[in-house]
Order: C-alpha cells, then sequence, then structure tokens
C-alpha cells in the first residue's frame, strides 16, 4: 500500500512557464515526487474562466506547459501528470459543492476580487470565473489531496476549500473529504527582470524555460539593480536589487552570495561582476531545460500520451471520491 502522503498542484494552461514559476513551484514538485504521491493538474477548464470565447488559446498551451513540466524535471514515472477537463468527477464535485457555499462567501475571495478587479469586470463577469475556486476545492478534494503546493496567492482557496470540506463532511456519514494545508515555496516570489511585482511574456521582464542565450544576457543586462551605485566604490543597495534577488533564488553557492552582498554594500564591487556571476548561473540552469524542451514540443503525440495515461490513472482516483460523496449524499449510485 501507498502510504506517501499525496500532493495535488497544477497551472491554468495560459502561456508557457517562466522562471518565476521555476522558482516559485517547478522545482518544488520536482523534489516532492520523491517522496510524495504527486498529481499535477493542467486546469484547462480554470483557465478558460476567464478565456471562454477563446478556447484556442488554452488548447494550444497545454502541451506548452507539459513539455515546461518534463524540461524542469518532472518524472511522469513519479508524478501523475492529467488534465482537467478529461475527468468529468471534478465538474460534478462542483455542481455539488456550489450548493452549500454562498453568493456572498464567493464574493469574499480576496484573490477572485483581485482579479476581478484587474482584468475590469463588472456585471460582464462569466459566472464560470466567479465559482472557480469552488471548483478548484473540487480538485483538491477529488484527489483527497493533504497538501497543495501553490503561491500565498492561493492561500484563500486553501481557506475556502476547508470551509467546503467542513460543510461537505458533515452532510455525509462519515468525514470522506480530507482538510489540506497549502505548502509555500521556500523562496519568495521572484521580482521581474524590470523589479516590477508581475512577471509575464507579454511584458518581456521574464526568461521562459526556452530563453535562447541571447535573450539570458540580455535579460540580466538589462536587470534594474541599485540605480543610486553609480561608481564600483560607491556602497550599493542589495534590497530592491533585482540581481542579488536572482542570485538568492538561483545561486547554488549561499556562502559566496553572501560574501558578495558584504562587499557589495561596502562597496568595491561592480553591477557588471555580479550579472556576470548571475548570468553564468542562469545559462547553466536553462541551457539543459532549453534542450530538452525543443526535444519534447516537437512530439506532441508522446506529450499527449503522457497526459493520457495519467489522466487515466486520475480518472479511477476522482470517480471513487465521487462516487462515495455521492453515496454518502444518498444519491443513486447507477454506474
Ligand atoms: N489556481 C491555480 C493557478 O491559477 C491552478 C489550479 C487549478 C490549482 N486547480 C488547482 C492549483 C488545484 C492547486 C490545486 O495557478
Amino acid at each position: 500500500m501507498n502510504t506517501k502522503p499525496t500532493i495535488l498542484t497544477g497551472d491554468r494552461p495560459t502561456g508557457a512557464l517562466h522562471l518565476g514559476h521555476y522558482v516559485g513551484s517547478l522545482r518544488q514538485r520536482v523534489a516532492l515526487q520523491h517522496t510524495h504521491q504527486q498529481f499535477v493538474l493542467i486546469a484547462d477548464l480554470q483557465g478558460l474562466t476567464d478565456n471562454g470565447t477563446n478556447p484556442q488559446k488554452i488548447r494550444d498551451n497545454i502541451p506548452e506547459v507539459l513539455a515546461d513540466y518534463l524540461a524542469a524535471g518532472i518524472d511522469p514515472e513519479l508524478t501523475t501528470l492529467c488534465l482537467q477537463s478529461a475527468l468529468p468527477a471534478l465538474a460534478e464535485l462542483t455542481m455539488l459543492y456550489m450548493n452549500v457555499v454562498t453568493v456572498a462567501r464567493v464574493e469574499r475571495n480576496p484573490t477572485v476580487k483581485n482579479e476581478i478587479a484587474q482584468k475590469g469586470f463588472t456585471r460582464s463577469l462569466p459566472v464560470g470565473f466567479m465559482v472557480y475556486p469552488i471548483s478548484q476545492a473540487a480538485d483538491i478534494t477529488a484527489f483527497k489531496a493533504e497538501y497543495v503546493p501553490v503561491g500565498d496567492d492561493q492561500l484563500p482557496m486553501i481557506e475556502q476549500t476547508n470551509e467546503i470540506v467542513h460543510k461537505m463532511n458533515s452532510l455525509l456519514p462519515a468525514p470522506l473529504l480530507r482538510h489540506c494545508q497549502a505548502i509555500l515555496s521556500d523562496t519568495g516570489r521572484l521580482p521581474s527582470i524590470d523589479g516590477g511585482a508581475k512577471m509575464s511574456k507579454s511584458l518581456g521582464n521574464t526568461l521562459q524555460l526556452s530563453a535562447s542565450e541571447d535573450a539570458i544576457h540580455k535579460a540580466v543586462s538589462a536587470m534594474y539593480t541599485d540605480p543610486h551605485h553609480l561608481n564600483v566604490s560607491d556602497p550599493g543597495q542589495i534590497e530592491g536589487n533585482v540581481v542579488f534577488t536572482w542570485l538568492d533564488a538561483f545561486h547554488p553557492d549561499k556562502t559566496k552570495v553572501a560574501a558578495m552582498k558584504a562587499h557589495y554594500q561596502q562597496g568595491g564591487l561592480g553591477d557588471r561582476t555580479c550579472k556576470n556571476e548571475l548570468e553564468t548561473c542562469l545559462q547553466e540552469l536553462i541551457a539543459p531545460m532549453r534542450e530538452r524542451r525543443a526535444t519534447y514540443i516537437q512530439d506532441k503525440g508522446m506529450l499527449m500520451q503522457i497526459l493520457q495515461q495519467g489522466s487515466e490513472r486520475a480518472h479511477e482516483v476522482t470517480q471513487t471520491t465521487l462516487r462515495e460523496v455521492k453515496r454518502g449524499l444518498g444519491l443513486p449510485v447507477l454506474f
């Protein structure tokens, strides 16, 4: 019997993944797949909640995200990679859970509130978008996941999931659903190249896992440092200096980074030297991922086969939960 704790996590396939994802989640998943029973969900249905009129974007990005997973080192032998739209139990559980969540509660979710403001939705808000946290609760509970590795923006989803678990369990003859806990990445959110909080491909302020040598060089050269550090001999500031935040996130030698920081603050260490150090470690990190990714993305058939195999496994697991919940609610389970 498998006694490893279960993990579920996932991404909306709205674009290829970048170094922010690598630091925030991919790297962690690669480590966790050895110690946990890990499911990673490509959340295409959730991606559609704000791309309902542009399904092609979601469809096209499924293989992109999958190629990123494999390139980063997620191993389909150790991690079950699955597709949300292939798992009907997730949609059915969503329907059941929607009845125990009030409109007021949905409107109070701070992440959803932020997203609504950012996207400029008012009354034009798609109903599906409003309730995506309920569908996410279905994702998590269908796998009976104990741990959910996510970014801090997803904490309200975990809280809402646990409320649903509590309510549903009180309606069921036994606590069939499991409460879950977030696992936050040990490195905080990676700032973008220009020092802003939001990284995105369209803003051109991040690096994809497929970034070319030249793109890496340009990104590091353009990176925001301390604007008051004009001469090498001047003391420089570490706080808000993207080069040092990235060195913290990527450099394998922490002692060396600590020494560089001290030197920089004291004066006498130039931005160019720091940037060279960072560039070397990014080139070394990205080169093998770029090569693997290029091979995988050419073989969409292989990618889809991996997704199909994983989804078959996930289908069994999630169907079992759905059947238990239906039975527990006294609904006839006809097949
Ligand atoms: N909301 C997550 C995101 O935007 C994606 C997601 C969907 C997810 N279902 C999930 C994450 C279940 C963790 C668990 O990235």
